[in-house]
């Protein structure tokens, strides 16, 4: 990458000159119109130097001009130092970026052991649109994460143990005979997903008018929880019900989990746990229910107790959520958990980490982060609903996008992939995602997605497919000739690959895939600008037409990888 390889020799040429080095960093250019790289160093030196930023600029390039010879360095009032990089650097660097697996993007050095805990469904209710984000995004995160090098779990951590489950076998109660788990004579009530669907919001609802249903359900989250005969082996065929369509709909997004752990997973050490609390002097008895304080001095907002058991002994979900991250210490031992959950569980995960901490229950350096994300809203700028005003299901959303991919596929497309639809449709639901800043809401509006022009996931395939239908007619590069770049439009291609390259590492850094996805969409444009320019099939010069057969290679190596690693698929035509 050039833009190490301008740093590194740049800090030589400060070292011969006895400068402090460290204060020397090159950047690439805020005016690419000028040069590609630039350093700004000089300002930050003139203090300690006593010197005039741009005689230092002066200094700098003449020296760094005496041992290198792939730059011109050029000074500009009042003490910048403007890189342009030779034709033939540009093609050695198109020459590693072919050969290099990794297009350029450069594994960590310093490699951790991360949790990924994403998706978040509760069984026995269906997915629906507010479980997108986690999905999308903990993927991109999880897929990034493990190609820098990482050692990544990704963790579905299902929601199978709160009350919602006792709302769901209170209904089943009136709904069926379940006399066959509670040792009666009564045959295997045959429940279905359709069964669990409708029981949940029907049970929920009457909960909230019905005392004496409300206790029915609450008595009986209780005894499962206790692992009492009867209830546990109805949760468990409840829980296989509804697993099995959650895996369903997350394999159409091309979502996949290493765990399908629960909030039951941890459930032999929630009890320990609150004890030693106790014991330790942590937690205390308010209002029946037992609490700990998680207040710390630098506090600008209140913050409440985390509440650990309420008055009628059941786990909550804070519980769940401290256990588990006791389970994963024992159990991964990770360097880092990471939690891509809506924004609206920020006071939650506040809570939970410092409990967690100030409990001894990570090491003092274990990173537990909230990775939040904003609402995904309709184009009416509400949060999203279906047009009779309900929640949309995760399984009608992407049919629904799927349907309109669909449609703007060709024929040829549709015969080469009859999945191409379901490819399309999602890698455009993801990128338009992904590509907002994951802290913002978002508009999600299908018809803008699904587009081929404009900055689209459906764009950034077409773009793959157009650069892998050239390589099919003109063949792949030729590696016995020399590769010779001498236009703008393939230097600019270059410069998006390498700027791309960087942008993997600031999602990691900022945990933001969509630093990626705005780095690929830029060399996508790079790329149709040169191919709009550079008549690739009919150029006679055999060395310029190998040297575009080789950029547009090595643009569609990058993008596939991009493009991955982002959870979309590829297709063939489209
Ligand atoms: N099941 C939870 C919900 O629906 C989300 C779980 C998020 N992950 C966690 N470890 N708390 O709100």
């Amino acid at each position: 990458m050039l833009i190490r390889k301008l740093n590194d020799d740049l800090r030589a040429a400060a070292r011969a000159l006895g400068y402090p080095e460290d204060k020397i960093t090159v950047t690439y250019s805020d005016r690419p119109d000028l040069c590609q790289f630039q350093c700004n160093g000089a300002f930050a030196l003139a203090k300690e130097l006593r010197r005039a930023p741009i005689q230092i600029a002066q200094a700098l390039g003449e020296e760094f001009s005496k041992t290198y010879g792939y730059a011109t360095a050029q000074v500009a009032p009042p003490g910048f130092l403007n890189f342009t990089v030779t034709d033939e650097e540009f093609s050695l660097l198109l020459s590693d970026l072919l050969k290099d697996e990794r297009c350029g993007v450069e594994k960590t050095d310093d490699p951790k052991k991360i949790v990924i805990d994403y998706g978040g469904p509760n069984i026995a209710k269906p997915l629906h649109v507010g479980h997108l984000r986690s999905a999308v995004i903990g993927e991109a995160l999880k897929r990034l994460c493990r190609f820098l090098g990482h050692d990544v779990v990704g963790d579905v951590h299902l929601g199978d143990w709160g009350t919602q489950m006792g709302l769901v076998i209170a209904g089943l109660e009136e709904r069926y005979d379940l006399s066959y788990y509670f040792g009666g004579t009564g045959e295997k009530p045959a429940i279905t997903l359709n069964d669990l669907n409708e029981i949940y919001p029907l049970a929920s609802a009457r909960s909230k008018e019905d005392e004496a249903f409300r206790a029915k359900a609450q008595e009986a989250t209780f005894r499962l929880q206790q692992h009492e005969e009867g209830y546990y082996p109805l949760w468990q065929d409840i829980c296989a019900t509804s697993i099995a369509d959650i895996k369903k709909d997350y394999a159409a997004l091309n979502v996949e989990f290493d765990l399908w752990n629960g909030e039951s997973t941890c459930d032999k050490y929630v009890d320990p746990m609150i004890d030693s609390f106790i014991e330790r002097g942590f937690a205390y008895e308010s209002d029946g229910a037992l609490v700990m304080d998680v207040v710390e001095e630098t506090d600008e907002k209140p913050m409440p107790p985390i509440i650990l058991r309420k008055s009628n002994g059941a786990q909550i979900y804070a519980s769940t959520d401290l256990a588990t991250i006791q389970e994963r210490m024992e159990t991964i031992d990770p360097d880092e958990m990471w939690y891509v959950v809506d924004a609206r569980q920020g006071l939650h995960f506040e809570q939970v980490f410092r409990c967690a901490h100030k409990t001894g229950m990570v090491k003092e350096d274990t990173v537990l982060v909230h990775v939040p994300f904003g609402t995904v809203n309709g184009t009416d700028g509400k949060p999203f609903k279906t047009r009779e005003g309900g929640t949309m299901k995760l399984k009608d959303l992407i049919r629904i996008i799927s349907e309109a991919a669909g449609k703007l596929l060709s024929e040829g497309a549709l015969q080469q992939d009859p999945d191409a639809p379901r490819k399309v449709g999602c890698a455009a639901l993801k990128y338009g995602d992904l590509v907002c800043n994951r802290n913002k809401n978002y508009v999600f509006d299908i018809d803008k997605f699904v587009q081929f022009d404009g900055k689209t996931g459906s764009y950034l395939l077409y773009s793959l497919v157009r650069i892998n239908s050239l390589l099919a007619k003109a063949g792949q590069p030729d590696e016995s000739l020399p590769l010779q770049i001498s236009s703008k439009e393939e230097r600019d291609v270059l410069m998006k690959m390498q700027l791309l390259a960087t942008a993997y590492g600031q999602a990691y850094t900022e945990k933001l895939p969509s630093f990626l996805c705005e780095g690929v969409y830029d060399l996508a444009n790079a790329f149709n600008v040169f191919y709009g320019t550079h008549k690739i099939m009919s150029e006679a010069d055999p060395i310029r037409r190998n040297t575009w057969i080789a950029l547009s290679a090595a643009v569609g190596k990058m993008l596939e990888q991009t493009l991955t690693i982002l959870g979309m698929e590829t297709v063939p035509a489209m």
